[in-house]
């Protein structure tokens, strides 16, 4: 049986294939090469001594996914990570969001429900908004998303919630990310940020190399306890993990048809500047920082309740704040960029 991990060149998709294949797994990787590079390939190679199975397809191609079921046609697992992901780019094209997330997901749903074959959708803390609780749960209420991208895994979740429920030997889960940061600990593979990094982590390395001037943060008088905003940040490796043990536990409940939600995150609500003291005390770098005004559609707060993963999934989060940005700052440095 081999397991689908589409985008699997990715950040995130790049990590959780790594582990795949260290636990004794076949994986077909696809990726479109868009947002990556095909040297991910070796550094997946050189962590786990194996080469995935590799074809550069573009999940929205019919015919290109149709030749790839054939020719795999022991796919028993998919983890669908391909798709557009900036926020900012979203909110500008919000057609190109919508064409592709939602268009590549429903033509790699077509195969997934005409075999019954698991699946995980990588969905995002976006979709809730600004949670009116924190930590924030499972059962809050979705709000209105704050971007197109927000919206496109907001309808994709609905999309698979509507498949198990018109299908009742297929079954899902939906795992809702908080903050993804950090690297590998080889510091062979990590996040490959395209043109400026919009994210707050690899600013700040790159910013630390001297790659950009300076690290904007973005509000200072928000309502938290240092006035800076508070986000739920997850170290990739233990987001990865919570792939394979939600695999785990979808094939070992095979065709009992189920779409579950769940919250992966660390359930530790840390502020900007508390992750640049953060990285500080870990690295022995000093982050030049300067406060800019808020970004428009930032949320203040947003921190996992994590406790359904644990309870049902048996997952739970491991890594240290610090070893998440030693690692960032490692494979920052390791990048020949
Ligand atoms: C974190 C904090 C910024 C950059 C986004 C997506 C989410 C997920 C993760 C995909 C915020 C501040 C940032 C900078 C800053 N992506 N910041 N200076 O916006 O919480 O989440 O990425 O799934 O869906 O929405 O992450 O890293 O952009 O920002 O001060 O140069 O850092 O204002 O408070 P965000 P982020």
């Amino acid at each position: 049986m081999k397991i689908l991990v589409t985008g699997g060149l990715g950040y995130i998709g790049s990590h959780v294939t790594t582990l795949l294949l260290q636990n004794g797994m076949e994986v077909v990787v696809v990726d479109n090469l868009e947002n990556t590079r095909i040297d991910v390939l070796d550094g997946i190679e050189s962590i786990t001594g194996k080469r995935p199975n590799f074809k550069q397809i573009d999940v929205c191609d019919s015919n290109q996914l149709k030749a790839l079921f054939d020719e795999f046609s022991d796919i028993g697992g998919i983890i669908h990570f391909a798709a557009h992901k900036s926020v900012s780019e979203s909110v500008n094209e919000p057609l190109k969001y919508y064409d592709n997330n939602l268009g590549g997901l429903q033509q790699l749903l077509k195969h997934a429900l005409a075999k019954a074959v698991p699946f995980i959708f990588s969905s995002s803390c976006t979709v809730y908004g600004q949670s009116d609780t924190l930590p924030i749960s499972e059962n809050e209420p979705l709000k209105q998303a704050t971007s197109p991208y927000g919206s496109t895994k907001k309808i994709g979740e609905q999309i698979i919630e509507d498949c198990c429920r018109a299908n009742p030997d297929f079954n899902a889960i939906l795992l809702r990310y908080f903050n993804p940061v950090g690297a590998h600990p080889s510091a062979k593979i990590g996040e490959l940020p395209k043109g400026i990094p919009q994210n707050l982590v690899p600013y700040l390395t790159q910013t630390v190399k001297g790659i950009r001037p300076v690290l904007k943060v973005f509000g200072s008088s928000y309502n938290t306890p240092d006035g800076t905003c508070i986000r739920d940040y997850i170290h990739v490796m233990d987001l990865a993990d919570a792939h394979i043990a939600s695999l785990d536990y979808l094939l070992k409940n095979k065709n009992t048809s189920s779409c579950e939600v769940y919250n992966v995150g660390t359930g530790r609500g840390v502020s900007v500047l508390e992750l640049i003291q953060t990285f500080e005390e870990a690295t022995g770098e000093k982050v030049p920082y300067e406060f800019a005004d808020p970004r428009p559609g930032d949320t203040v707060s947003a921190y996992a309740d994590a406790s359904k993963i644990e309870k049902i999934i048996g997952w739970k989060a491991k890594y240290s704040l610090e070893e998440s940005l030693s690692s960032s700052w490692n494979w920052e440095k390791n990048l020949n960029s």
